[in-house]
């Protein structure tokens, strides 16, 4: 039937460190309504009813059918009107349901209780997503999408495991954000495949700046594997380096235009760009022209370098200001 919906509502699933949430974008319509999406809350891993789980779904798409949408879909950017099934499935999947990281980024939720966020031991993932399989929940892998969040998820326990059983499943369109320091040989054999874009945002040009953002000794570490992962990729537009511009930390033409060197010379092609979150919510609608010019001057260099752009939400809602 055709309607104007979501492929989350339809064949989406959250997993969150207590709750099962339909997707993880409700707070881009405001952080008072996101509880909305919701499905479970006091989850904490093993058996989930699924009858029940459809039975809500199938009340958020008849609201659909009916041109209904909770004030946390309101106005969403993944509402599109096409003809959707009717059959119940899930393929579209984001995994936030654990904390921990080797790395501790100034501009992290978990920055202010870093030793908490590394000690919070996650449920297993992996039991719950093969019965997911077993039971036939799990279908149409061609239209697939994977998206990881946390926490760093090449430190997440049987991270490989998990990606291997996807991939071996049929699964497209997996995408990673990692801190690039540990390697993982998944990632690898995924970016071979075609399967898997990964997003390394290493915010700084030098090892000084790195530093003092990520307050952790691995930058050369980090490019090293960049290389690998991007020598590996079917495709270079895989491997995308980011930036995130942090006032008071990288907010300057010297470190930009070092984290461009740097990118053109580890044979990267595709760049990300973003505004750090709290920044943005706390200027917004009124951006300084400062910041404005870099994230201006960030997409004129990108074209000439020739370098594939994605510039983030927020960052967009800047170069849209003026
Ligand atoms: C929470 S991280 C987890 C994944 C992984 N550890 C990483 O950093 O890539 C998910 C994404 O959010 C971005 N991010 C985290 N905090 C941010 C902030 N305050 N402002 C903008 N982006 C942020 C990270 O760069 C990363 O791409
Ligand atoms: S409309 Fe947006 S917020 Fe609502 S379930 Fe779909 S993707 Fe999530
Ligand atoms: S690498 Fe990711 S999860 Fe780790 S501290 Fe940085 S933003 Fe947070």
């Amino acid at each position: 039937m055709q309607y104007k919906s979501c492929q989350w509502v339809n064949r989406g699933i959250e997993f969150r460190t207590d709750e099962i949430r339909l997707c993880c974008y409700g707070y881009l319509q405001g952080r008072e309504t996101e509880y909305q999406t919701t499905l479970f809350t006091d989850y904490h891993g093993g058996k989930i009813d699924w009858d029940a789980f459809f039975k809500k779904k199938d009340e958020l798409k008849q609201m659909h059918k009916e041109g209904k949408y909770l004030d946390a879909c309101k106005d969403c950017i993944y509402l599109h009107e096409r003809d959707w099934d009717e059959e119940n499935y899930i393929n579209h999947f984001t995994f936030n349901h654990w904390t921990k990281c080797n790395c501790n980024c100034t501009y992290c939720y978990t920055n202010g209780d870093k030793k908490a966020f590394n000690k919070y031991k996650e449920y297993k993932i992996y039991p719950i997503i093969k019965d997911m399989f077993k039971q036939g929940i799990i279908k149409k892998m061609g239209e697939s999408c994977l998206c990881f969040g946390g926490g760093e998820p090449t430190i997440l326990d049987g991270f490989d495991k998990l990606i291997d059983l996807f991939v071996s499943n049929g699964a497209k369109n997996i995408r990673i954000n990692t801190s690039g320091i540990k390697y993982s040989k998944a990632i690898e054999k995924a970016l071979k495949l075609g399967v898997m874009s990964i997003v390394i945002s290493t915010d700084a040009g030098c090892e000084q700046t790195y530093e003092k953002v990520k307050q952790v000794k691995c930058y050369k570490k980090v490019w090293e594997n960049i290389r690998k992962y991007n020598k590996a990729a079917v495709d270079k537009k895989l491997v995308k380096v980011k930036y995130i511009l942090i006032p008071g930390f990288n907010d300057n033409y010297e470190e930009i235009n070092k984290w461009f060197d740097e990118v053109v010379k580890n044979g990267v092609t595709a760049v990300s760009l973003s505004v750090e979150q709290d920044w943005y919510n706390t200027h917004q609608p009124d951006f300084t022209p400062e910041i404005y010019e870099q994230i201006a001057y960030m997409e004129k260099r990108s074209k000439e370098l020739n370098l594939d752009l994605e510039i983030y939400c927020e960052a967009l809602a800047v170069l849209r200001s003026k």
